[in-house]
């Protein structure tokens, strides 16, 4: 099965106003032509409204870096689908790496956040991923399948269509130290097989699962010509727009 590749760019806590404005612009641009393949940034909450005024004549769709699971109420720091909608978004990441890590973010609440965003339809980018230390010790992929069962609990075929799954080896964030094309697929693959376990089986091979993790001009045409990588979640050279162009524009 073809899937769409999907190239998505995590500003993570980076942007003023001025700054995302113009790397929207600039991704608006080279961004254009593309027909092939969707292109979606995620920037902070504060620059969903602006960057999705300023591609508002584009292709490009617009993340959330998180989502709450509640509409509205007393839920300090949090973002609602609905909030995340009316600003210009349609889709939400959840359960990244450093919302695992830093602030403590289970299994258990990401589950709630994918449920979330499905109801109030907004497409979730579920992010699963080992840390070194679990890789080491062999863990890697009871870690994935733990992460995936519980992310997706509940969730239907119909929603799983519409889910989309990032593979972060954690020790490849921000390393700059790539899983090589080898890894990634490997993981992917198991990835695959194990929704074709908890799904049927044309819904496993319609999921598109990305990779993320140290994805650069100089590495990701290596990493999109594995089978089962669909697209790249991209940070650091999200935030150049020279180099997240040069990422849309894999050969
Ligand atoms: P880097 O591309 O900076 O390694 O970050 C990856 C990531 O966490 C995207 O969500």
């Amino acid at each position: 099965m073809k899937r769409r590749p999907l190239l998505a760019g995590n500003w993570k806590m980076h942007t003023t106003v001025i700054e995302a404005c113009h790397l929207a612009a600039e991704i608006g641009k080279c961004s254009a032509d593309l027909d092939d393949r969707d292109v979606l940034l995620a920037p902070p909450f504060t620059v969903i409204s602006e960057v999705a005024h300023v591609l508002r004549e584009s292709r490009v769709l617009i993340a959330s870096q998180n989502v709450c699971w509640e509409e509205q109420g007393a839920f300090t720091g949090e973002i609602s689908p609905t909030m995340v909608k009316s600003a210009g978004g349609t889709a939400a990441i959840i359960g990244h790496s450093e919302r695992r890590q830093i602030f403590h973010e289970d299994n258990g609440m990401i589950n709630k956040r994918v449920h979330g965003a499905l109801h109030f339809g907004l497409l979730p980018i579920l992010c699963i991923g080992e840390t070194l230390e679990e890789r080491e010790a062999g863990k890697t992929f009871s870690v994935l399948e733990e992460q995936v069962r519980e992310g997706l609990g509940g969730v239907s075929s119909d929603d799983m269509r519409k889910t989309v799954v990032a593979y972060e080896p954690v020790w490849a964030i921000g390393t700059g130290k790539t899983a090589s094309k080898e890894q990634a697929q490997e993981a992917h693959a198991f990835v695959r097989k194990l929704l074709a376990e908890m799904y049927e089986k044309d819904i496993a091979e319609s999921v598109r699962i990305l990779y993320g993790g140290s994805v650069n001009p100089d590495n990701v045409d290596e990493l999109m010509a594995q089978a089962d990588i669909d697209g790249a979640l991209v940070g650091g050279a999200a935030l150049k727009a020279e180099s997240f162009c040069r990422i849309i524009n894999f050969t």
